[in-house]
């Protein structure tokens, strides 16, 4: 039982976390410097954005496994579509589920060095799943046919293959090495060819979010599921303390953190990227006011 003493402790952690986290993350800067030094790649050392993305690369190898502990209670229901009004459904008693997991051809946003491939593999079937097509029964997942991971940073490539090859997926899963706003001209996936988009922690980082969300939407199938686990801004109407701290902390935090914006009414943006036939969008169960980057999570079923 938490106690007044470990509430306190607990909200004090919570507020420094983004200050621990970017401390963290400027440790990498060094041997990023270094290796692109060494290996004489100029062209990333005096480019911004190519610095950028090669450090975040370096950072997130160490990161992303730790974000994954502390997110998969959330991440792995999600994507079985066991999370119904931010809660997590018991495998056992699926009565309320809504909509079947993920599912067909999926694609997936900024998989970074592929910390949820995993999930994607047939090993992730739900016990009980019975099923062996595309989405059929709520609460449950099923064959992932194909996987299309759009991820722009090279410097992440090489541990998404990693992973992809661990998870038996060398077969189902294509990295398309572009950002989602060149997905049109890269050719590779067609309007209306999806079963399911994933998207977790990805999309405060996307350029022209509001746009480049909308067009993702022209990528699902009637039918079909978004499956979202993102951080978002805090709004004022739920205290504006926070939500002034949120803003001061963002002063540094895209820097710091590989672009990542956290500031983005992104549950706002999807809703409205086009007409829903059901949205399921909320904050996880029992979030605390003291979190600086708090999440919506939750599936749109177009
Ligand atoms: C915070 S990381 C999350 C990675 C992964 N989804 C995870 O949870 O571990 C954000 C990812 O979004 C990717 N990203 C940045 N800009 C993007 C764009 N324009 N299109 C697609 N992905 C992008 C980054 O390269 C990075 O891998």
């Amino acid at each position: 039982m938490a106690t007044p003493l470990s509430r306190t402790k607990e909200a004090l952690a919570s507020l420094l976390f983004p200050w621990r986290f970017m401390l963290i993350s400027l440790t990498f800067l060094p041997s990023t410097l270094l290796t692109l030094l060494r290996t004489r790649d100029f062209h990333s050392l005096f480019s911004w954005p190519l610095l950028q993305a090669a450090w975040f690369g370096r950072f997130w190898s160490w990161a992303g496994p730790q974000v994954r502990l502390s997110a998969e209670e959330l991440v792995v229901p999600l994507l079985e579509g066991r999370v119904v009004a931010g809660k997590v459904l018991p495998s056992t008693n699926l009565s309320s589920a809504r909509v079947p997991g993920v599912g067909g051809t999926v694609l997936e946003i900024g998989p970074g060095s592929g910390n949820w491939v995993s999930i994607f593999s047939d090993r992730y079937l739900s016990p009980s799943s019975t099923s062996t097509e595309s989405g059929t029964t709520p609460g449950t997942r099923a064959k992932v046919t194909r996987v299309y991971g759009v991820e722009p940073n090279p410097a992440q490539h090489p541990q998404l293959r990693a992973k992809i090859a661990e998870a038996g997926l060398g077969d189902v899963y294509e990295i398309v090495p572009v950002g989602i706003e060149d997905l049109a001209s890269s050719g590779r996936v067609a309007p209306e060819s999806v079963d399911c988009i994933v998207s977790v922690l990805c999309l405060c980082s996307i350029p022209e979010p509001r746009k480049n969300i909308a067009e993702l939407y022209g990528y699902l199938k009637p039918g079909g599921r978004w499956f979202v686990y993102e951080h978002v801004k805090r709004p004022l109407d739920e205290g504006w303390v926070m939500s002034l701290y949120q803003g001061f902390v963002n002063l540094l935090w895209p820097h710091l953190i590989g672009g990542c914006d956290l500031r983005r009414d992104t549950a706002q943006w999807l809703k409205k990227a086009g007409p829903w036939s059901e949205v399921d969008l909320v904050h996880p169960e029992n979030t605390p006011w003291y979190h600086t980057v708090p999440h919506t999570i939750g599936i749109l079923t177009k």
